[in-house]
């Protein structure tokens, strides 16, 4: 069976396409998750797409994450800069975790400048738009292969 890495988006983050796109771009999670699959499939990856504008609830699918998923690539969006909680989830995960950020946060304001879960990413992609979820699947891919 091929291995499943679980894409996850923090809140705010349904409304990508429709928010702030001068900021955030036009394309939506669903091209997201067709563009991820692609990649995924060039290494014989699978990849599920999720989003939840809870942090709690994002808790529990990193928790889910220990048992279903190879890899997590994962944008927490404001709770990147507040959630010590999604910080310690992750720190149960043993695979690579990936992080990323649609925009360049370190361009904006000073409370985006730091991330909780860059202490635990083992890589993080900023400011390349929606094309940041690609490449963080193809850095998964040659991550996996090792
Ligand atoms: C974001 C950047 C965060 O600061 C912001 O709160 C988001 C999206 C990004 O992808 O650029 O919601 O994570």
């Amino acid at each position: 069976m091929s291995q499943l890495i679980t894409i996850l988006n923090g809140p705010n983050l349904n409304l990508l396409g429709k928010r702030e796109p001068e900021i955030y771009g036009h394309a939506t999670l669903a091209d997201v998750q067709a563009d991820c699959s692609a990649v995924a499939q060039e290494f014989g990856l699978t990849c599920e797409l999720k989003q939840s504008n809870i942090e709690g609830e994002l808790v529990d699918m990193i928790h889910t994450c220990r048992e279903t998923s190879a890899g997590i690539i994962i944008n927490p969006a404001a709770y990147t800069h507040t959630s010590v909680a999604i910080l310690d989830a992750l720190n149960t995960f043993d695979g690579p975790v990936l992080e990323i950020h649609i925009s360049n946060v370190h361009k904006r304001e000073e409370f985006r400048h730091h991330s909780y879960v860059s202490k635990r990413a083992d890589a993080s992609i900023v400011g390349m738009g929606v094309e940041g979820y690609a490449l963080c699947m193809r850095h998964m891919g040659s991550l996996l292969a090792k």
